[in-house]
């Protein structure tokens, strides 16, 4: 049985992906700041059959993010995965606040980098692991200030540690979703996908080597462009209609 610790599993994707990972028999560690909603959930799960435990932790601070993977192996008896879908959005802008960026970064950044390196730690000791960091389009096209900062960061360390592992057994993978139907977008917007389509792309990270996956996946050309000619980017960020659908993107 595969024992995983997912962040931000008191709602939105990582409810949906809690939900999901109870139903295929894995056992979970559930991590956010409610401890009511993870209790709640903890409870629904066990009568799916599924096996569950809560850690309330706020990943926006140092000791939220050290504490939590060696909490998370004491309750599971170790660890076999990591989902890193805690986040939150903001500071759209470069007028943003000093605090707010600085929170942004710590909670969509720095807290997935710590846990990476901890559960990295415990994987090498025993021979295997898997890791989903959970990313967004705004992590591929530059379109929303430090929201957008924090998801290229975590891209490039995604990248990154997925190479610097590679000899060890453990796969590194990157979820970027565009809209999704959760307490984030507010439900504003059209063609939102459902928090349930992106556990289901979270579940194909942990079975397969894959280095991102892009939901819905036509939004790939949308990186394409961005990547051989950013500048068609720019004109349509300059055009009224497409600059609102470009920066629905969270
Ligand atoms: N919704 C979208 O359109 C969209 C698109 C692309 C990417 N994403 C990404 O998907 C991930 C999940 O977002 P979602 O849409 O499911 O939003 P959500 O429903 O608001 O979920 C966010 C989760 O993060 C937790 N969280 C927030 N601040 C925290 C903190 N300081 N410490 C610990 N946990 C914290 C929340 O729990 P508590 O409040 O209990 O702490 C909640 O469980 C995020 O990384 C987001 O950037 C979302």
């Amino acid at each position: 049985m595969k024992r995983v610790l997912i962040t931000g599993a008191s709602s939105g994707i990582g409810e949906a992906t809690a939900l999901l990972f109870a139903k295929k028999g894995y056992e979970i560690v559930l991590a956010s700041r409610s401890t009511a909603r993870l209790d709640a959930l903890v409870e629904s799960l066990r009568t799916v059959g599924g096996i569950a435990h809560s850690l309330a932790c706020d990943l926006s601070t140092p000791e939220g993010c050290e504490r939590l993977v060696p909490e998370a192996m004491s309750l599971m008896g170790g660890i076999d995965a990591l989902v890193n879908c805690a986040g939150a959005t903001g500071a759209h802008s470069i007028e943003s606040s000093t605090q707010e960026v600085q929170y942004l970064i710590n909670l969509n950044l720095i807290a997935p980098i710590v846990l990476m390196r901890d559960a990295i730690t415990a994987f090498k000791i025993q021979g295997h692991g898997t890791i989903v960091n959970v990313g967004s389009m705004a992590g591929e096209i530059g379109i929303r200030g430090t929201y957008s900062a924090s998801k290229f960061g975590l891209r490039g360390i995604t990248d990154s540690v997925r190479r610097e592992v590679a000899g060890d057994n453990i796969n590194v993978s990157l979820v970027v979703p565009n809209r999704v139907l959760t307490s984030m977008s507010s439900g504003r917007g059209r063609g939102l996908v459902g928090a349930e389509v992106v556990a289901q792309a979270i579940e194909r990270g942990m079975q397969r080597t894959a280095r991102r996956i892009v939901i819905p996946r036509s939004r790939r050309l949308q990186i394409l462009v961005e990547a051989v000619c950013p500048w068609l980017i720019d004109l349509v960020t300059n055009t009224r209609p497409t600059r609102k659908t470009l920066s629905q993107s969270d």
